[in-house]
């Protein structure tokens, strides 16, 4: 890929204020100069995102990931660093240089999405040939209209082993790209290449830009597996995507109605209910739940009604809670999914799912429900059991006035003097407090020095010099001017850590060709390392340092060199060991 020019980046980061972007994901709140607000890109309860405007980045506190505007669209939409870029060209009005955009993987990229999509036009004019007759026969028999079928680009692969590889040959394709996409895979012996799909009904997998990214594809009888999927390509991660997402984000309703099964969700679009989506046949991520929260407040989960379902839906709503969503819970009746309900009401079905929409109750109705079915409420021992279990459950509550709701509720279902489970649900949400802050902290620090023993594994043993390296290279990109200062002082040589080196060459080299420092970091360094970077840079106290505390930075380094490592240590003779000693009581006076 040709580079992008610095100048052509600089502009980018100018036209797309990373405060203003942010704010249309997230609610952010001033602090002094700084932006603050609950981290999109994992849960937590108190903010620890942070922006930060003088220099345009960001950095979290509760899971470590940093970087410029560039990273957060890509963190955020899901792009590789090109799309990114292109989608901030788009967005401020900019044309892209023209050859500078398209490395190889973005090539494929492009190939898969038109490979996709030629699949899925083959998929669905074979569904509509006399090869497709028993498919659509299939689907008819599952109650789907000829507008339904069209309207989610249904279609049918062959019962063949070459159909899709040959009509993808024919239209230009290459095995490779065809075996990216996962629509094909190379036989046993190496010769050839066999269709992943065939004698399936076939659903596309559309993602929020309108690109095919995968299929499921099921299978007309008995037979198992029953659904078989795309495995994850580089365009497609199923724990990242949701089925039909791309009709539900037009839908005007605030909510989204989550399912278990691609059939469940076409029956509910059939039934006029758009803003149903679905996992793609796993349990549900965090990420799939982040992405939820982007398209709507509330998530109504519409699993089936069999344990399995209910066992899911337990673990859905802790998923989703965690993420800020609000979640309501649909039972349905008669131990059905939602597509053999709304089939069993046939032109009722939207009256009756609404109904049904309408009796649902938040999460808490939920589980309390379920809970007092464990319990024998006619016996106080039971009554009790109940009550502890609940206020457990009340103390998830974040908002006092529902905590108060439920408290009178439960003191009428238990008859016992809501003032004593008022104080019940304090003393629990006080615990809750502490172990939470404990918590949060010890994850907190946890990750970030795992992330940090990975980008600089040196760091953890060279503690004092690596802060030091790390306050000093601070410094430095707030300080361009002291670059000579410091380079008469100090050489890479002297810097304990491979990755603060890398890092102080890096900033030096481009203060030396009179660049902007950090503009291209989010171009030159993985995502992993931008975290690290921009942590050092907005989190040690440089922009206020003096110039003495540089002196000092740079007399722990050179100090610090000084030092025989442990290593030197443990391998050192005995000789050797007394001629460091005298070394260092040399140099303390
Ligand atoms: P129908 O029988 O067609 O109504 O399917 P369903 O939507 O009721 O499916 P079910 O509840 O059995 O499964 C829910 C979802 O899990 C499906 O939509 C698939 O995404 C996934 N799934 C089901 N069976 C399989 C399987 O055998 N393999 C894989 N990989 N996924 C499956
Ligand atoms: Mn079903």
């Amino acid at each position: 890929m040709a580079r992008l020019s610095d100048d052509f980046i600089s502009e980018i980061k100018y036209r797309n204020d990373l405060g203003e972007l942010a704010a249309s994901y997230m609610q952010l709140k001033r602090r002094g100069r700084n932006l603050v607000g609950l981290c999109p890109f994992h849960g937590e309860k108190t903010p620890s995102f942070n922006i930060y405007t003088e220099n345009g980045s960001f950095y979290c506190f509760g899971c470590g990931v940093g970087g410029d505007v560039i990273t957060f669209v890509m963190k955020i939409e899901n792009l590789d660093y090109m799309e990114a870029v292109k989608y901030l060209a788009q967005r401020a009005g900019m044309a892209l240089p023209e050859d500078d955009y398209d490395d190889s993987m973005n090539r494929l990229r492009t190939r898969i999405y038109e490979a996709n999509r030629e699949a899925a036009r083959f998929f669905y004019s074979t569904l509509n040939s006399p090869q497709g007759a028993e498919g659509l026969q299939y689907l008819r028999s599952r109650a789907l209209t000829d507008r339904t079928i069209r309207h989610f680009g249904l279609g049918f692969a062959p019962d063949e082993r070459f159909a899709l590889g040959n009509h993808l040959r024919s239209r230009g394709f290459t095995e490779a790209e065809m075996i990216a996409a996962n629509l094909v895979f190379k036989s046993r012996s190496g010769n050839s290449v066999l269709d992943r799909f065939y004698n399936r009904v076939m659903f596309p997998i559309i993602d929020v830009r309108g690109n095919v990214i995968a299929f499921g594809g099921r299978i007309m009888t008995d037979q198992k597996p029953k659904y078989l999927n795309t495995s994850d390509t580089p365009v497609f991660n199923k724990s990242y995507n949701l089925f039909s997402l791309n009709n539900a984000k037009n839908s005007k309703e605030d909510s989204l109605i989550l399912c278990e099964g691609y059939m469940d969700v076409i029956a509910l679009n059939q039934a006029g209910f758009t803003n149903a989506v679905a996992t793609l046949g796993t349990a549900l991520t965090t990420d799939q739940a982040t992405l939820m929260k982007r398209y709507c407040k509330e998530v109504i989960l519409c699993y089936d009604a069999d344990e399995a379902g209910q066992k899911a839906t337990q673990r859905a709503i802790g998923i989703l809670r965690n993420v800020g969503l609000a979640v309501r819970v649909i039972s349905i009746p008669e131990g059905k999914d939602p597509d053999e309900f709304l089939r069993k009401y046939g032109s009722k079905g939207h009256a009756a799912f609404q109904n049904v929409l309408d009796g649902s109750g938040n999460d808490l109705d939920y589980q309390l429900s379920r809970l007092k079915s464990r319990f024998d409420m006619s016996a106080s021992q039971g009554k009790l059991g109940y009550l502890n279990e609940a206020v457990k459950l009340l103390c998830t509550l974040d908002n006092p006035m529902e905590r108060d709701i439920y408290a009178s509720r439960l003191a009428d279902e238990t008859e016992v003097a809501k003032a004593s489970i008022v104080e019940q649900i304090n003393r629990g949400l006080r615990q809750k407090n502490r172990t939470r802050k404990r918590e949060e902290f010890s994850k907190l620090q946890k990750d970030i020095s795992a992330r940090d023993d990975k980008v600089n594994p040196q760091h953890a043993a060279n503690l004092r010099a690596a802060t030091a390296e790390e306050n000093l290279i601070a410094y430095l990109v707030h300080h361009p001017d002291r670059l000579s200062y410091i380079h008469e002082r100090l050489r890479e040589e002297d810097f304990a850590t491979d990755f603060n080196r890398k890092l102080y060459a890096y900033f030096s080299r481009r203060i030396l060709m009179n660049t902007d420092p950090t503009v291209t970091i989010s171009a030159d360094f993985t995502s992993d390392e931008q975290s690290k970077v921009y942590r050092i840079i907005n989190s040690y106290e440089p922009a206020g340092a003096s110039p003495k505390a540089l002196d000092e930075y740079i007399g722990i380094i050179l100090d610090e060199k000084q030092k025989p490592s442990e290593q030197e240590i443990r391998n050192s003779t005995p000789d050797e060991f007394t001629s460091m000693l005298s070394k260092l009581k040399e140099k303390r006076q």
